[in-house]
């Protein structure tokens, strides 16, 4: 229910994005009324019209739903920052193009709106941020002269899964006051039955080593997978032998493109918040943004590259998705337009790239192809021509 002090109960700032769209649907689902506040006039019209502007699993009859239900409304309007108790921040937090952090991205973001805030807010930083950034953001709420309690429980779902793991995964809340801790504990209590408390800046770190961890992950997978790979060896062959009924290596992931708008990003913030001492970081860096060229050379050593035709499998950043940001095909598709004759692009999800051709076509025209990203429909596919297949998603082997 709405304090009576505010129409609704949440407004998500940033919540036409990835992360603030399925969160605000599940508020609305367990019956919050949420106001979505976005700069993308676009993606607010289509959320109005009850349309996801882009694929997230289970979402998208349940937007239609709230919508329709008139529990969820999207505005440009940044006045909406004071219409509900609760504020949530999901803004994008990129690092640059030197891969610097911006801690001010979320302080500039609310600066433009603050003069709406109101005494009695609790205001929710959920973007990953860079360590302090929620200390800096309640001397910002203090320097307002605003009563407002602050938290930062960071998200730590999956693309793809949020519908479901917004209700599984346990909510880190990290809040410095008893206030704060209590009431964002009680927002987030309306969709996960478990939560843990830490400090702020515990909770910073929590996300930031969380996706890193996994960053470092693929990363060793990926560099295992050359040195069997320069030997000849199929290291999912390997890989099967080591995880098969043995527990403590059951969670080596296989090779492939760690990309996406994550894991490489935070890895970078950590690595900034250890005066670029996080060798293993930057390792795990040179190895995941490496494997695009890694591959190229590899085929570069077989194939007659300048006067083939290749054709790239998968655009999107993982299997399964629609989203391109920070994607590794795109890197791959760069490389091999140096090197190759021609490249094709081709993705079953992608739908903001009008390079990409039907897979039928690729398929026929292709002397090489190269799978970018291991979506489903790639599963078993019988193709006539040679396959680069890291993930082995087409079944017959990962040695190039
Ligand atoms: N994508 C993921 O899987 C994932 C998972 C966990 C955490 N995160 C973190 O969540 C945050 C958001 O990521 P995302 O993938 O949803 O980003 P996104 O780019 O998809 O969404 C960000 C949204 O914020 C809006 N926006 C930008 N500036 C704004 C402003 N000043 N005022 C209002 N709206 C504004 C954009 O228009 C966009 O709709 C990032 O910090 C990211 O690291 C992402």
């Amino acid at each position: 229910m709405a304090h009576p002090a505010f129409p609704h109960d949440v407004v998500v700032i940033g919540g036409c994005g990835h992360v603030g769209l399925p969160l605000a649907v599940a508020f609305a689902e367990q019956g919050a009324s949420v106001v979505v506040y976005d700069i993308s006039e676009e993606s607010v019209k289509l959320l109005n019209d009850g349309v996801l502007p882009f694929d997230e699993d289970g979402a998208a009859p349940v937007l239609a739903r709230v919508v329709a239900e008139g529990r969820l409304t999207a505005t440009t309007d940044p006045a909406s920052v004071g219409w509900a108790e609760n504020l949530v921040v999901v803004i994008g937090t990129p690092v640059d193009e030197h891969l610097n952090p911006d801690p001010h991205a979320i302080p500039r973001a609310l600066q433009a709106a603050a003069e709406h805030f109101r005494d009695g807010q609790l205001l929710v930083l959920r973007s990953t941020v860079y360590p302090g950034v929620t200390a800096l953001v309640e001397r910002q709420v203090a320097a307002l002269g605003r009563e407002m309690d602050v938290a930062f429980c960071p998200e730590r779902i999956a693309e793809g899964h949020a519908m479901e793991e917004l209700h599984t995964l346990p909510q880190i809340v990290g809040s410095r006051t008893a206030a704060g801790r209590e009431r964002a504990a009680a927002l987030f209590s309306r969709l996960t039955a478990e939560i843990i408390f830490l400090t702020p800046e515990e909770a910073e770190l929590a996300k930031l080593f969380t996706n890193t961890w996994r960053y470092i992950k693929f990363a060793i997978a990926n560099q295992f997978y050359e040195m069997a790979n320069d030997r000849g060896l199929d290291f999912e062959r390997i890989r099967g032998a080591i995880t098969q009924g043995y527990p403590r290596a059951a969670d080596m992931p296989g090779a492939g493109f760690a990309a996406g708008p994550c894991l490489f990003k935070d890895t970078m913030q950590l690595a900034a918040f250890s005066n670029n001492t996080f060798g293993l970081g930057h390792a795990a860096m040179l190895v995941n943004e490496g494997l695009p060229l890694y591959l190229v050379d590899r085929a570069e050593r077989r194939y007659e590259l300048s006067s083939m035709t290749v054709g790239i499998l998968g655009m999107a950043f993982k299997g399964g998705s629609d989203d391109i940001r920070e994607s590794l095909s795109y890197k791959l598709r760069r490389i091999l337009q140096f090197k190759a004759g021609e490249v094709l692009t081709t993705d079953p999800r992608v739908t903001v790239d009008d390079r990409l051709l039907p897979l039928e076509e690729v398929l026929r025209r292709s002397d090489l192809l190269i799978v970018g990203a291991p979506h489903p429909e790639y599963r078993g596919l019988a193709v006539d021509k040679p396959v680069i297949d890291v993930w082995n998603v087409l079944g017959n082997g990962v040695t190039v």
